[in-house]
C-alpha cells in the first residue's frame, strides 16, 4: 500500500544543549499528539545510546554515526505515517543539514536555554563532572554546539512553560497541515 505524501509523518527534530528540555518537551508533544489520535513515536538520544547506538562515544565521528542511525529510523517511521519526535543534542550544523536532506518532512526545533541555566539544572550531574574534567568533550563546556541559524521552530524553556511550548509546536504543525486522526 502506498501512503500519500500528505499522510506521511513529520519528523520534529529537537536540538539543543544537554538539559535544555528536549526530551521533556518532545515527550509532552508526543502525548498531545497521541491524545488527538495521531500516531507518534519518541526517539530519545539517551535511550537510543542504550540500544541501536550502544557503544558510540562523543567524538565528532561517533556523534555523526549516532545521528545517521537516528535519521534512518526516523525516515522509516515517517514514511509509514508516524509522526516522529527526535531528541538528540545534534550539536553540529552539518549533522542537522544531513538530517534535513535525508528526511522528507524534517522540522528543526531549536530548544533554546542558556548554558548557565542548563548547568544550574544539571539534571544528570554531567556539567559538574565536565567542569572537573571527568567527562571529556562535553557539549557546551569542552565541545561545540553550533546555534541553529535558521530553525523552523524555536522554543525557549527558561522563559516559557512546557504547555506554552507544546502549544507553539502544535499550532505550527496545524498551520502547516491540519493534524489527522490515525483512525479514519
Ligand atoms: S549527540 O551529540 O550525539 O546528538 P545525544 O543526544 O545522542 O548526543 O546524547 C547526549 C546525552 O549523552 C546527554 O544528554 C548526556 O546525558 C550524555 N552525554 C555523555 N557524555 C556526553 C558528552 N561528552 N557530551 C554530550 N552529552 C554527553
Amino acid at each position: 500500500m502506498n501512503i500519500r505524501q500528505e499522510e506521511k509523518g513529520t519528523v520534529l527534530w529537537f536540538t539543543g544543549l544537554s538539559g535544555a528540555g528536549k526530551t521533556t518537551t518532545a515527550r509532552y508533544v508526543a502525548n498531545e499528539l497521541l491524545q488527538r489520535g495521531v500516531r507518534a513515536e519518541l526517539l530519545d538520544g539517551d535511550e537510543l545510546r542504550e540500544t541501536i547506538c550502544k557503544g558510540l562515544g562523543f567524538s565528532r565521528e561517533e556523534r555523526f554515526e549516532n545521528i545517521k542511525r537516528i535519521a534512518y529510523v526516523s525516515k522509516l517511521l515517517a514514511r509509514n505515517g508516524v509522526h516522529v519526535l527526535v531528541s538528540a543534542i545534534t550539536p553540529y550544523a552539518e549533522m542537522r543539514d544531513y538530517a534535513r536532506q535525508e528526511i522528507p518532512g524534517f522540522v528543526e526545533v531549536y530548544v533554546q536555554c542558556p548554558l548557565e541555566e542548563c548547568e544550574r539544572r544539571d539534571v544528570k550531574g554531567l556539567y559538574a563532572k565536565a567542569r572537573r574534567g571527568e567527562v571529556k568533550h562535553f557539549t557546551g563546556i569542552s565541545d561545540p554546539y553550533d546555534i541553529p541559524s535558521d530553525p523552523d521552530i524555536t522554543i525557549c524553556t527558561s522563559s516559557h512553560s512546557l504547555q506554552h511550548n507544546s502549544d507553539q509546536i502544535l499550532s505550527w504543525l496545524n498551520r502547516r497541515a491540519p493534524l489527522k486522526n490515525a483512525d479514519p
